[in-house]
């Protein structure tokens, strides 16, 4: 008797979790349940709507906004969930290592994703004080990171640039561009860029996905930002049929 009244029961905050969403539940395990709790609890989310998109590395879904201040005056909030078991190890690692920011990433699959998460967050409040068009981060916790939704007032989420037809492809390469450049100012480097990392919202360039984004003093930071202007005008070359000089693009982004 005393063996069993020593077990530790789940708390009364899972209970009250898998109340208000019972649909998660059945998706979700019990450890994500419990991290995916704080957000119920601490307001930011009111329910899970939809799964917007499975990612290579994480699973996206729209929730309808809680009540607190940080959400307020919006209906919608993106829930990005990072998967533990299929999320890549080894190329997480290739943009923690290095990165003065992150001296102690820890050894498990799960510290590691966890770091990546708090990364991606901290990618994001960096980018968006910067005055880079970013989500902005509501909060993390665990393998999950709430952060504002990018799309229109029914919920319709804006589309990746590749999916996108531009009435004025010259106008927003320069704004992507002009972007990519805040950021390098405020000392980041996306490293993932490409047309699938942007989304279009009103004829504007929205830029996601940060957790591999890197402090400038990587040493990798110099090719990561290179691969950036490559895809970028190779996207714009090949679709739109517009042409820059990489190298002057380049220069321009880190004068
Ligand atoms: N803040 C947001 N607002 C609206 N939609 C979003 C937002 N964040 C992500 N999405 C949607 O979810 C998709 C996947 O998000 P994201 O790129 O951050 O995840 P990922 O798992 O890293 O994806 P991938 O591995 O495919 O690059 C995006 O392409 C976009 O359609
Ligand atoms: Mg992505």
């Amino acid at each position: 008797m005393a063996r069993l009244a020593k077990r530790k029961s789940p708390s009364r905050e899972f209970h009250t979790v898998r109340e208000q969403n019972k649909v998660d539940s059945g998706i979700f395990d019990d450890k994500t349940m419990m991290a995916l709790s704080k957000f119920y609890n601490k307001g930011v989310i009111e329910q899970l709507i939809f799964p917007v998109a499975r990612g290579k590395e994480a699973d996206v879904y729209l929730a309808k906004a809680g009540a607190s201040e940080e959400v307020s005056g919006k209906s919608y909030v993106i829930v990005k969930f990072f998967r533990i078991e299929t999320s890549s190890f080894f190329k997480m690692a290739d943009y923690m290592v290095g990165d003065p920011r992150f001296t102690k990433i820890g050894r498990s699959k799960l510290a590691i994703v966890k770091t990546w998460c708090k990364k991606e967050f901290g990618n994001l409040h960096i980018a968006k004080s910067a005055g880079v068009n970013a989500p902005m981060p509501y909060m993390f916790n665990g393998s999950i990171i709430a952060m504002e939704f990018i799309g229109a007032d029914d919920g319709t989420v804006s589309p990746q640039l590749k999916d996108a037809k531009l009435e004025n492809p010259e106008v927003f390469l320069d704004n992507i561009l002009y972007q990519m450049r805040l950021l390098y100012k405020s000392n980041l480097v996306h490293a993932d860029l490409s047309e699938f990392n942007i989304l279009v919202k009103e004829a504007q360039p929205y830029i996601i996905d940060f957790g591999q984004a890197v402090s400038i003093k990587h040493p990798n930071a110099i090719k990561f930002l290179e691969r950036d202007v490559t895809m970028v005008l190779g996207y714009f070359s090949k679709k739109y049929g517009v042409k820059r000089s990489p190298r002057e693009v380049y220069d321009n982004i880190i004068k």
